[in-house]
């Protein structure tokens, strides 16, 4: 029996004894580095560790493992707590930090000593006359709070090794989400009320100190039961497509797993927002990659830089065919266009860049080896767009044939409660399922 032939008959199985297994009702909770620092819509570490066990128990051959979507890097977690090589790939330097601090092997005994001396210093330079400063950080944060949130950046930076710096600019930037003026409530950046504002307080430095040790515990816990020292990890930030080309050879990859975004950022979840205040405190030189001056220059910059970001003319989407290779794209673009010209070329435009992911993904991975993809379907205008048939269509042109899908119930992922907006400025509930996508490359 092929390899995916038993996967599929082990799913099956599962869903028979356990319809909802997939949903993971009760162990969605996160655990040991996966409760580093929140990320948005991430995916269910149990739900990718079962998947990558499926396959690599029946094809033995498997050794790396490619996430060009890493986020937060769960997949990536996952795939390398198994012993897979990995290589990950986010245009979010966020995204990109998170995951690097994840799997850089670090010494937990040297880790605590380091936090403990921080804290320390930290305590002890009650003086600072120095206030970091960046475009509208005082609509962001009260005063009082720039100037905790200044003696903590100062004293980290004291710390002279910067793999042990990283991570306590991971304990800095949920200090920041934590003391922000951010609303929260959505993953745009959106002040809080002015009287919310004025009443609100934070111990900045005792969260601060909290999360630094909490994240010892978790780095504890992950090394002692899933951190593995034998496999390798490559991480890239950047745009998927231009890094895949530039790194990845022909034919390379055993299985490609992913969860891609829903639609262009703007109108469903806006990473790069989310991470913005995180970007403009810590410095990016730490990050430890070239970042593209561009990329940061605003706090809508970076989602105008990821997948449909850029809005194509109604010549591009014609000179692209896609159209043609996508018969419920077409669909969804001929209903849209009659009310909304604009909207109806954003939702092909994501499209073209996502083809031009799913080539290069086609490229790399071997023959008749497996992708998984996690995807939701949106909605635009009270019409859904429907991600999982529309990757199914275009990678039928790539040699990617789908051998089985499923639905899982999303009931922990942090999504925003409202995507896109009506006509008539009725807002769209978000997702409430997303399909597991499983294909073959095959002639
Ligand atoms: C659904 S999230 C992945 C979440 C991830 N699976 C996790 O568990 O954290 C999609 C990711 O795609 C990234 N992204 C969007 N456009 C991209 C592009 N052109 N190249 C690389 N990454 C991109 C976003 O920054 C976001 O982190």
């Amino acid at each position: 029996m092929k390899t995916e032939n038993k996967v599929i008959r082990d799913i099956k199985k599962i869903m028979s004894t356990e319809p909802d297994y997939w949903d993971f009702k009760e162990n969605s909770e996160r655990s040991h580095i996966h409760k580093l620092i929140k990320y948005p819509a991430t995916m269910v570490p149990l739900m990718q560790s079962k998947l990558i066990e499926l396959f690599i128990e029946h094809d033995k051959e498997i050794q790396l493992l490619l996430d060009p979507f890493m986020g937060s890097g769960t997949t990536i977690v996952e795939a390398n707590s198994k012993g897979l090589n990995t290589i990950g790939i986010d245009i979010n330097p966020f995204a990109y930090l998170i995951t690097e601090v994840k799997l850089k092997l670090i010494d937990i005994d040297t880790l605590e000593e380091k936090t403990e001396c921080l804290i320390k210093r930290i305590t002890e330079n009650e003086e600072i006359n120095f206030n970091f400063w960046f475009y509208k950080v005082e609509k962001w944060f009260k005063p009082d709070i720039i100037c905790e949130l200044s003696l903590i950046k100062k004293s980290i930076l004291e710390e002279k090794d910067v793999n042990y710096r990283r991570i306590m600019w991971i304990a800095f930037a949920r200090t920041i989400q934590y003391s922000s003026n951010d609303r929260e409530s959505t993953f745009k950046l959106h002040a809080k009320p002015k009287e919310d504002i004025e009443v609100f307080e934070v111990d900045v430095r005792s969260y601060f100190f909290k999360t630094a040790r909490e994240i010892i515990g978790l780095f504890r816990e992950y090394y002692d039961g899933f951190f593995c020292r034998d496999s390798s990890t490559n991480l890239y930030c950047g745009n998927s497509i231009e890094v895949l080309k530039k790194v990845v050879p022909d034919e390379s990859v055993d299985i490609i797993s992913t969860s891609p975004p829903y639609g262009d950022n703007a109108t469903t979840v806006t990473y790069g927002q989310y991470s913005m205040l995180q970007l403009r405190w810590i410095p990016v030189e730490d990050i430890g990659i070239e970042i593209n001056e561009g990329l940061l220059m605003n706090f809508s910059s970076l989602d105008r830089c990821s997948l449909g970001g850029t809005k194509y003319t109604k010549e591009d989407i014609n000179r692209s065919e896609i159209l043609q290779r996508s018969r419920v794209l077409n669909d969804i673009y001929l209903k849209l266009i009659a009310s909304d010209e604009k909207k109806a070329r954003k939702v092909v435009s994501f499209y073209i860049d996502y083809e031009q992911t799913l080539i290069e993904l086609f490229r790399v991975i071997k023959w008749n080896k497996y992708l998984v993809f996690t995807v939701g379907n949106r909605k635009v205008d009270d019409e859904i767009v429907s991600l999982d048939q529309v990757t199914i269509e275009l990678c039928k042109h790539l040699c990617g044939k789908c051998v089985y899908q499923f639905e899982r119930n999303i009931l922990n992922k942090r999504m925003p409660n409202k995507v896109s907006k009506l006509k008539n400025n009725k807002p769209v509930s978000s997702m409430k399922k997303e399909t597991i996508l499983i294909f073959i490359k095959s002639k």
